[in-house]
């Protein structure tokens, strides 16, 4: 049975609509860059300039980055994922923005956390463990050391 042409055509109209609403609606959506589209960073540009140049008391300590990367195994990994590449629930924490922050403006990120987007607050972490934390995400900026000597 053949479909009566009016129908043929509202269907069509419906599926054009349909199309247009759509596509309006991803691309108001859709920011340049996809990846990064949840999670903008924004929070560690608002450190106040005092707390972005403190200094991590840690700097020199060489125990800190390890001991860091144990606390955030035990604290963080659960949202920003285990090699801090990040997750659904939280970003990247090996992002520009992140490597390119001071040691102080991570510090207090991770004390005053971004309550209302679901970073939460690690006052209650000591401060040498915050430090040491710090030290851990900085280190992942650093190049890998190379597997295996290389030979020519
Ligand atoms: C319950 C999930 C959760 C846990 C646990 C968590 N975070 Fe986050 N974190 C987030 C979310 C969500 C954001 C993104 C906040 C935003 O959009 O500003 C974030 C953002 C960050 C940022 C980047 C700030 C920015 O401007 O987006 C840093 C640095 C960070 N977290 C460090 C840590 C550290 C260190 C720990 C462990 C001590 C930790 N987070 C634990 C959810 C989490």
């Amino acid at each position: 049975m053949k479909a009566p042409a009016f129908l043929v055509r509202a269907a069509l109209m419906l599926f054009i609509t349909a199309f247009c609403i759509s596509s309006a609606g991803a691309q108001a959506n859709s920011p340049a860059a996809p990846e990064k589209s949840k999670f903008d960073y924004q929070e560690l540009a608002r450190a106040p300039e005092k707390a972005r140049n403190r200094r991590n008391p840690l700097e020199n300590n060489t125990d800190a980055p390890a001991a860091g990367r144990k606390l955030f195994e035990k604290y963080c990994a659960e949202c920003h994922g285990a090699d801090a590449a990040g997750t659904g629930k939280a970003p990247s924490l090996r992002a520009d923005e992140v490597q390119q922050a001071t040691p102080g403006a991570l510090f207090w990120l991770i004390s005053n956390g971004v309550v209302r987007k679901g970073m939460p607050v690690w006052s209650r972490l000591p401060e040498p463990q915050r430090w040491q934390i710090v030290r851990f995400l900085k280190s992942l900026g650093a190049p890998e050391p190379a597997p295996q000597p290389v030979i020519n």
